[in-house]
């Protein structure tokens, strides 16, 4: 998905996964590492419908990640401030949120975000499996999400956690990247959108 507005910068905050530190998005960049990475001991994160109390915080939240409150994913204009979002709490705090839409036939993310210093915590990954178990207690049969091409870090956690690429919409974003605006992931200018979904499997009927 990509911002609106008068311009693509994007001052999301990522933690670098070496160091700990956060990184701009345009500083951010991507690195082979192996299993010396280290696993951190994380208190349970626990995954729940926002309220209406939630709702500034996790506006706020999509705000600082995308530095905008509405963006344009498969075609439409959508806001990030309204919708129905499903939020992670970790000791207490908000530690990330994922909105979404309703469509005839999939569940639709529209944002998700994790605070920086609960990246790689295991947070995005709550949060994507409660929409998908939401989507199948609703019988619906996927769930979709669009990156932009330049997103590379949604692009590996989504294809991680089973998502497939469904369709690339060539140059969408070139009409909406006004002159000199700052580019995207590590430098690398927004032009397509990339769609991906998970095919769900239909709950068993009680027996
Ligand atoms: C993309 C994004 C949502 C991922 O969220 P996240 O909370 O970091 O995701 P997770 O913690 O579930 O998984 C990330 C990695 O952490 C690892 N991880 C999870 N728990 C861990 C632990 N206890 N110790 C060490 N690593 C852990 C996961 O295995 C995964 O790595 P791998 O796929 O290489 O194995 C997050 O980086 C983000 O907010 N990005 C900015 C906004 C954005 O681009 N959103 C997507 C487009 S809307």
């Amino acid at each position: 998905m990509a911002p609106t507005g008068s311009s693509l910068g994007k001052p999301s905050v990522l933690r670098c996964s070496r160091c700990g530190k956060f990184v701009d998005w345009r500083e951010a960049r991507l690195q082979v590492v192996c299993e010396c990475r280290p696993k951190l001991e994380l208190p349970p994160v626990t995954v729940r419908e926002a309220t209406e109390r939630d709702r500034e915080a996790v506006a706020n939240l999509f705000l600082r990640d995308f530095g905008r409150t509405k963006i344009v994913a498969f075609g439409e204009v959508m806001s990030l401030a309204e919708g129905p979002a499903l939020v992670a709490d970790l000791n207490g705090e908000l530690a990330g949120a994922l909105g979404y839409r309703l469509r005839e036939d999939a569940l639709q993310i529209v944002a998700l975000a994790t605070e920086a210093e609960w990246q790689r915590s295991g947070v995005g990954g709550h949060l994507v499996a409660e929409a998908e178990a939401l989507a199948k207690r609703l019988r619906l049969s996927k769930t979709v999400f669009c990156a932009t091409n330049d997103n590379l870090p949604a692009l590996y956690f989504y294809q991680r956690c089973g998502y497939v690429i469904s369709e690339v919409v060539v140059g969408a974003l070139i009409p909406l990247v006004p002159p000199g605006a700052p580019s995207g992931f590590a430098g690398i200018p927004p032009r397509d959108e990339i769609r991906l979904e998970k095919t769900l499997e239909p709950l068993e009927a009680p027996a």
